[in-house]
């Protein structure tokens, strides 16, 4: 991973005492003050809550500019990897070792992929215990936690690295799959060794010992772009806490399991769903575009525009305009009519159009049309943030791959600033 270049220095002035701090600047012209130093030199720490202002590491793979709505994966734009249709596959070999892969490369780790995806036999077996109504994200990081049960993932080099990696990229679809039928009381499908990644959850999903499921190729293409635009995203919240649990040198499986966790918020990940119901809510009471829009500006509502908003993006998020664009696309290639599309539309050209909005740069992100792509796939809503978890699990291992390859790499360990009671005694419960 290349080191931010230094470029000078800031002066803190405290207690009359100047302290001077470096300045470094990234790649792409991105500035920071490497306060690495400060509490050694001056005792104090720096408060930042919800770190809206905190660099937490230096990465290399991928790269937001939220004030144009630029996201590229390794210097590669999402726009162009979405316009030249690029594999899930191989997108995720692009996070993960930093450069599109040859035809040798793809074919193996295609091979990997393939020859990894059926979970291990007693791990079905788990399924059986899970409530049927039991959410499906609590199962996905539960069962990527109890691979390290099953596969020691002894990580040491860029092969047994490989290998832990195709593993979990694999596995999640399986663990969904299976998540899914057991939701619904249907038999496990396995996967098929001849089916594409998106194929093959796809079958997994909806093929039935019976009747083999036939994805069509407008589908397959709309979920594998799906899946290509969210599978990375800088530092975000469950990003961030995959390389939290890196830094202890956890292993790979127990890292990503915590980032599905963290994914799961209404806040993060959860937000695809809760866009839905949103919909769903304004349909079914009849509430009229400029109420909805109302009750959001009323803070004591406590009403939020989900799928509007983003810490990072300040302007418009890439990835919603392509997903709007394909929503549009895959409904009509499948003479699917959902009156939820028009009603997102609408609600979006009102929130653009208010100030409230507009002041506070909130925008689509991902989220905002996302879900109409899934209802138009046939994925049931408790599943949404799990498909998020799928795209997102490249971004995860690719992280938690940069964090052990950094031989200086630190435990992420944040300090605080106490607020709580001083120093108290002990007091008999007799006495209390
Ligand atoms: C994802 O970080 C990532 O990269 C995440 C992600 C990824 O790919 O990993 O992009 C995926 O998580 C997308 C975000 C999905 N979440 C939602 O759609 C939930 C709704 N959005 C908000 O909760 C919010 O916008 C966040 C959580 C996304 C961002 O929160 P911030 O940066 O902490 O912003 P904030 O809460 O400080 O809001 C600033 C102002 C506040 O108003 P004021 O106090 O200034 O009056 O904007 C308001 C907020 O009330 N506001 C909203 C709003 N989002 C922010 N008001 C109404 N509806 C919203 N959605």
């Amino acid at each position: 991973m290349a080191a931010p270049t230094p470029v000078g220095t800031a002066k803190l002035e405290i207690d009359g005492v100047v302290h001077e701090l470096p300045v470094v600047i990234g790649s792409q012209g991105e500035r920071a003050i490497d306060i690495s130093r400060l509490r050694a030199e001056t005792g104090y720490i720096t408060l930042d809550d919800g770190y809206g202002n905190t660099g937490s590491c230096v990465s290399d793979i991928t790269y937001i500019d939220g004030e144009n709505g630029i996201l590229r994966y390794r210097g590669i734009a999402i726009e162009d990897l979405a316009e030249k249709r690029s594999s899930f596959v191989e997108t995720a070999w692009l996070l993960m070792f930093g450069k599109l892969p040859n035809e040798e490369e793809r074919t193996r780790f295609a091979a990997l992929l393939s020859d990894n995806a059926a979970l291990h036999h007693d791990m079905n077996k788990h399924f059986d215990a899970f409530p049927a109504n039991g959410h499906p994200m609590a199962i996905m990081s539960s069962m990527i936690n109890a691979m390290g049960t099953f596969h020691r993932p002894r990580i040491v080099d860029d092969e047994t690295f490989l290998l832990a990696a195709a593993r979990l990229l694999s596995r999640v679809r399986s663990i969904a799959a299976a998540s899914y039928k057991a939701s619904i009381g249907e038999p496990l499908i396995y996967p098929r060794p001849d089916l594409s990644y998106v194929r093959n959850l796809l079958h997994m999903m909806f093929s039935v010992p019976y009747n083999e499921f036939e994805p069509s190729h407008e589908a397959s293409r709309a979920l594998n772009l799906f899946f290509v635009l969210h599978a990375d995203h800088e530092q975000n919240c469950s990003t961030s806490t995959v390389r939290m649990v890196a830094s202890s040198k956890a292993n790979l499986y127990a890292a990503c399991s915590a980032g599905v966790s963290a994914l799961w918020g209404p806040l993060h990940g959860g937000a695809n769903m809760e866009v839905i119901q949103m919909l769903q809510r304004i349909q079914a009471d009849g509430t009229s575009i400029p109420d909805i829009i109302n009750q959001v500006k009323d803070k004591k509502s406590g009403v939020k525009l989900m799928g509007f908003g983003h810490r990072v993006y300040r302007n418009f998020d890439p990835r919603a305009k392509i997903l709007k664009k394909a929503a549009d696309d895959l409904l009509e290639s499948m003479h699917v009519n959902d009156p939820l599309l028009p009603l997102a539309k609408e609600l979006e050209e009102a929130a653009l159009a208010d100030d409230y909005f507009v002041e506070r740069k909130l925008y689509p992100n991902v989220d905002f049309y996302s879900g109409i792509i899934l209802r138009a796939l046939g994925i049931p809503l408790d599943m949404f943030t799990v498909m998020f978890a799928i795209g997102r699990t490249p971004g995860w291992i690719a992280n938690w791959k940069e964090v052990n390859d950094n031989p200086e790499q630190r435990i992420y360990r944040p300090r605080q600033i106490y607020t709580g009671a001083p120093d108290q005694l002990w007091v008999p419960r007799s006495q209390r």
